[in-house]
């Protein structure tokens, strides 16, 4: 079997690949546990500047891989390891510049809301659909997101769980720029800021989130007890019932 997560490291630069084409880059423990491992590798390393995150050709990544979901609900590991992943993420000082191809679905959408530059290809789709599974937001995106693109589009993202496309992606502010060639595009500015000054490029994406660090590590928890006690819900169950089946799921009766 190839490797789920597929790691770099060359002139400077770590490139952190999801690698599970066949479940559209559903992201499992042991995937979760191997980027945080190639996070922290990098943020130890000085002689890496810049970490790429990139997803397949044809998808950036389906979320949570949702049995594990089911696992944690009743009772299995928990959410250790997607919080472990945000929490190096989030504290990374080295800048994170993304490349999508399609679907950004769940923490798909919300690790982006924690890179620096993000080049996203035509087909891409963003979306959070974590009421429609009966949860609530994760990655401090209940924080990051009205803030970024305003409480409206975040209602319309985390409440209704819309989909959009790149093109209103880039319109609200959520991405760096549109093109059909993003891994290009991310490979050529990581190559730009890994020559740049270090400490004064660490020190620059440091002091931008001096006031905003704190708060989004705060919510990444409060988020994660929410989520974890959603994940246990009878809601959340019918909705994982209704995902295996592929059915829509039915809240009536709660
Ligand atoms: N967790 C686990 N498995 C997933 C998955 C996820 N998040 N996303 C996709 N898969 C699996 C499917 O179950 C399917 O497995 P199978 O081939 O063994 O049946 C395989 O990946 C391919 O997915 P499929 O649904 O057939 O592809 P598609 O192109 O029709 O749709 C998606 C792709 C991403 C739109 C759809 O799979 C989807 O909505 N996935 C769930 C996304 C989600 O809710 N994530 C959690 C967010 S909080």
């Amino acid at each position: 079997m190839s490797e789920l997560v597929v790691v770099d490291t060359s002139n400077r630069i770590t490139t952190i690949r999801m690698n599970r084409p066949e479940k559209k880059n559903a992201i499992s423990l042991a995937m979760y546990q191997a980027m945080t491992a190639a996070l922290s590798a990098a943020a130890a390393d000085s002689q890496v500047r810049v970490v790429v995150l990139a997803g397949s050709d044809s998808c950036f990544s389906s979320g949570n891989d949702v049995t594990d979901f089911i696992k944690a609900g009743s009772g299995g590991s928990g959410l250790d390891a997607p919080l472990h992943f945000l929490r190096a993420l989030a504290t990374l000082d080295k800048p994170v510049v993304a490349a999508v191809h399609g679907m950004a679905i769940g923490i798909g959408t919300t690790m982006l809301l924690h890179c620096d530059f993000i080049y996203a290809a035509n087909s891409a789709r963003f979306k959070t659909p974590f009421v429609d599974l009966a949860l609530v937001p994760e990655a401090a995106s209940s924080l990051i997101l009205p803030s970024l693109v305003g409480h409206r589009r975040a209602a319309q993202l985390l409440q209704l769980g819309e989909e959009i496309d790149a093109a209103t992606a880039l319109h609200w502010g959520m991405i760096t720029a549109v093109d059909d060639a993003p891994e290009a595009l991310a490979r050529a500015t990581a190559e730009k800021l890994a020559s740049r000054a270090p400490t004064a490029l660490q020190g620059t994406k440091a002091l931008s989130h001096r006031h905003d660090r704190a708060a989004i590590l705060e919510t990444i928890e409060v988020e994660g007890a929410q989520f974890l006690a959603r994940l246990k819900s009878p809601e959340a169950m019918e909705a994982f019932s209704a995902f295996m089946a592929r059915r829509a799921p039915d809240f009536s009766k709660f």
